[in-house]
C-alpha cells in the first residue's frame, strides 16, 4: 500500500518570519500517524532554519534542485551532499520551471537524479507536457521521453528510492487543474511503463500530481488509483491552505 505524500514546493517565496510561522503551523496541524506524509521544499537559504524546526519531527524536507557535481568550481550552485548536511531527505529534479526557464535538458535532469541518489537523497523526478504538446496529442510521448532519459542513465533499479511527480505545465500556477480522469490517465501510463521494466518497483513507487492542487480538489485527485499525493505550489505557502490538502485525505 502506497502512503499518500503531500509535498509543498515553495519555489522562490519566503522570509525567516514566514518560514517559522508556516513550519510551526504545519507541525501543530499534522501528526506522525496521519494518513499522509508531509514534505516541504524551502528555498536553500532557509534550510538551516527548517532543520532547526523540523529535525526529529515527522515532517521531511528537501532541496528544490541540486548541482550534478559533488563539489568544485560551480559558483552559485548547491550539491546533494550540502542538502544532506542540512538534514534533507529529498531533492526535486527536473521541475518544469528549471527545464523551461533555466534550460535544463532531459540529460541534465538525469545527471541531477543520479547526483541526488549518490548523496543519499530521494529524487522527486518532475515530468509533464506543455499545453501545446497536449493539444498536439504528444502528452504520453513527452512524458515517456522525459522518463526514458533518466531510466536509460541510471537504470530502473534506481527508481526504488525515487518519487515521480506528474505536473502538466499548463496546470501549474494557472488555477487550471487537470481533471482527475486526465491526471489518472497519465499516472497509469507512467506506472504501466515502469511495470514493464520492474513490477515491484512500479507497484511501490509514489506518483504525485502537481498543478493547482488545493483543499477543494485534492480529495478527488488523490482518490484516483494511481495518484499517490500531490506536489503543491501556491497552496503550500500558508499552513492553513497546505493543511486543507493534508486534511482532505480520507
Ligand atoms: P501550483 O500548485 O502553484 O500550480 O504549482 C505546482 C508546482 O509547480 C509544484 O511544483
Amino acid at each position: 500500500m502506497r502512503k499518500i505524500l503531500v509535498a509543498g514546493n515553495w519555489k522562490m517565496h519566503g522570509s525567516k518570519a514566514m518560514v517559522s510561522e508556516l513550519l510551526e503551523g504545519l507541525l501543530a496541524g499534522s501528526s506522525a500517524d496521519g494518513k499522509a506524509d508531509l514534505l516541504v521544499f524551502p528555498p536553500f537559504p532557509y534550510l538551516p532554519l527548517t532543520e532547526s524546526v523540523l529535525a526529529g519531527t515527522h515532517i521531511r524536507y528537501g532541496g528544490q534542485n541540486l548541482n550534478p557535481n559533488a563539489q568544485g568550481a560551480h559558483t552559485g550552485e548547491t550539491s546533494g551532499g550540502m542538502l544532506k548536511d542540512f538534514g534533507c531527505h529529498y531533492a526535486l529534479v527536473g521541475h518544469s520551471e528549471r527545464r523551461a526557464i533555466y534550460g535544463e535538458s532531459d540529460h541534465d535532469v538525469a545527471l541531477r537524479f543520479k547526483a541526488a541518489l549518490d548523496a543519499g537523497l530521494h529524487p522527486i523526478l518532475c515530468v509533464g507536457e506543455t499545453l501545446e504538446e497536449r493539444e498536439e496529442g504528444q502528452t504520453e510521448a513527452v512524458v515517456a521521453r522525459q522518463l526514458d532519459a533518466v531510466i536509460e542513465f541510471v537504470g530502473i533499479e534506481s527508481f526504488r528510492k525515487a518519487v515521480i511527480a506528474y505536473e502538466p505545465v499548463w496546470a501549474i500556477g494557472t488555477g487550471l487543474t487537470a481533471t482527475p480522469e486526465q491526471a489518472q490517465s497519465v499516472h497509469a501510463f507512467i506506472r504501466d511503463k515502469l511495470t514493464s521494466l520492474n513490477v515491484i518497483i512500479a507497484g511501490q513507487l509514489r506518483i504525485l500530481y502537481g498543478g493547482s492542487v488545493n483543499g477543494s480538489n485534492a480529495a478527488e485527485l488523490f482518490a484516483q488509483s494511481d495518484i499517490d499525493g500531490g506536489l503543491v505550489g501556491g497552496a503550500s505557502l500558508t499552513a492553513e491552505a497546505f493543511l486543507a490538502i493534508y486534511s482532505a485525505i480520507d
